[in-house]
């Protein structure tokens, strides 16, 4: 090991490797032609058999920074070893013996959480609790107090320019860069796009929903656990607030449409509601951003007070597909509760850009497939609900 790693670190190679039982399993993450080397070395040492490359791709950044091939094994007294050694946890070792192939992710997760990810305090309160309502709560407190307020927009691009937008050929590279261990990266590469839009809520739908996708893909390619996602997707709620705003928000002439937008209850991810409210707020609307814990909170507020547009959203990461029966009953409850018989319903999420899902599928009148969009297709509705409303009562929608 400790031949080894004097070798890899000349040649800018960090990583981890693990023995458990006989077998080895081993990270290696450096520049592309030292890499290279040392597996050639690896592979000519005839103390291996049957090696097996089980992930070998290109990579913006490194997941081990800092790490000089550490050494995870059972039961091996750290006395012995320079420091370079890791107990790894049971459940890691058990799952490297029962889903080998997944091992990129798996040793992955032997990066502590405080370690691989900075300082930032949002980050540090979210390690060690569980997923669910303290992200909710987090989130919330990040989005109600930060990013709205701060993101204050002029009027930009049309709505005809949203049937033209075009993914930033990047964004897989930025999902990537939101699950690395190092924070300051993915920030790196948004101010650096950022120069590439007119505003920054222009990068909304080419590079950070196409971005969320991708890092659904990650975690569906086991390159990165479910809480990465969520972590990722939460960084790129962080960066959104840290682009920061110059200019003021659109003021709109007559009556204010009230909108409550909401993730579908259940449903941790926000990055939807949060680009959705963001928007609307840039192009003079006054959203209202809640997270109900269940259907009964939702229908609580839609019962409590008038609202024009109910914005519900699924994961921008996850294609959710398993969630849409459960999303037909949320909405008929939303309906039943609402004060207004002519509720406008907009459902958002991976589900409904890439699942072939359309708003009727689930009870909805629209589905948004992004962000840039959403304030011409609530408008739409609120006029189409409006004709309904003005047609003899058997022709009604409802
Ligand atoms: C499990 C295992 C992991 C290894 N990892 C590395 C490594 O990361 N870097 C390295 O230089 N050698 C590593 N080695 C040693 C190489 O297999 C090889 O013996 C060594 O690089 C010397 O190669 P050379 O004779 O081509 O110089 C490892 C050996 C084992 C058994």
């Amino acid at each position: 090991m400790q031949t080894a790693q004097a070798r890899n670190a000349r040649e800018g190679i960090t990583g981890v490797v693990l023995y458990d039982d006989s077998r080895f399993f081993q990270w290696l993450e450096g520049p592309e032609d030292g890499v290279e080397r040392v597996m050639g070395s690896i592979r000519n040492d005839r103390r291996h058999t049957d090696l097996e490359v089980l992930s070998h791709h290109a990579s913006p950044a490194r997941r081990f920074d800092g790490w000089d091939m550490k050494l995870a094994a059972r039961g091996i007294d750290p006395a012995l070893w320079q420091g370079d050694v890791l107990e790894p946890p049971r459940e890691i070792i058990n799952d490297l013996r029962q889903r080998p192939a997944a091992a990129p992710n798996l040793l992955a997760k032997l990066i502590p959480l405080s370690g691989a990810t900075g300082d930032s305090p949002l980050v540090k309160s979210l390690a060690g609790k569980s997923l669910g309502s303290a992200t909710a709560s987090i989130l919330k407190d990040v989005l109600l107090t930060t990013v709205i307020p701060l993101l204050l927009h002029r009027r930009g691009w049309s709505a005809a320019d949203a049937q033209h937008v075009l993914e930033n050929p990047r964004a897989p590279e930025l999902a990537e860069l939101l699950v690395a261990s190092d924070q300051a990266a993915s920030l790196d590469l948004i101010r650096e796009l950022r120069g590439e839009y007119v505003e920054a809520r222009h990068l909304f739908a080419p590079l950070f929903e196409p971005g969320a996708r991708s890092l659904g893909d990650l975690w569906g390619d086991d390159f990165c656990s479910e809480f990465e996602v969520t972590l990722g997707l939460c960084r790129m709620q962080t960066a959104i607030r840290l682009l920061g705003a110059d200019t003021p928000r659109a003021v709109l002439s007559g009556v204010e449409p009230r909108v409550l937008i909401a993730p579908v209850p259940g449903e941790q991810h926000q990055l939807v509601a949060a680009l959705d409210s963001e928007w609307l707020w840039s192009e003079g609307w006054s959203p209202q951003a809640e997270f109900p814990a269940d259907d009964r909170a939702l229908a609580d507020l839609l019962s409590a007070s008038w609202v024009d547009v109910l914005d519900l959203s699924l994961s921008a990461a996850f294609h959710r597909e398993d969630r849409l029966p459960r999303l037909t009953r949320t909405i008929a409850q939303a309906r039943r509760a609402s004060l207004n018989p002519a509720l406008v319903v907009v459902v958002g999420g991976r589900a409904f850009v890439e699942g072939g899902a359309v708003g009727p599928d689930v009870g909805a009148d629209i589905a948004s497939r992004t962000s840039l969009d959403v304030d011409r297709l609530m408008a739409q509705g609120m006029r189409t609900a409006g004709d309904a409303r003005s047609r003899p009562a058997g022709s009604r929608r409802r």
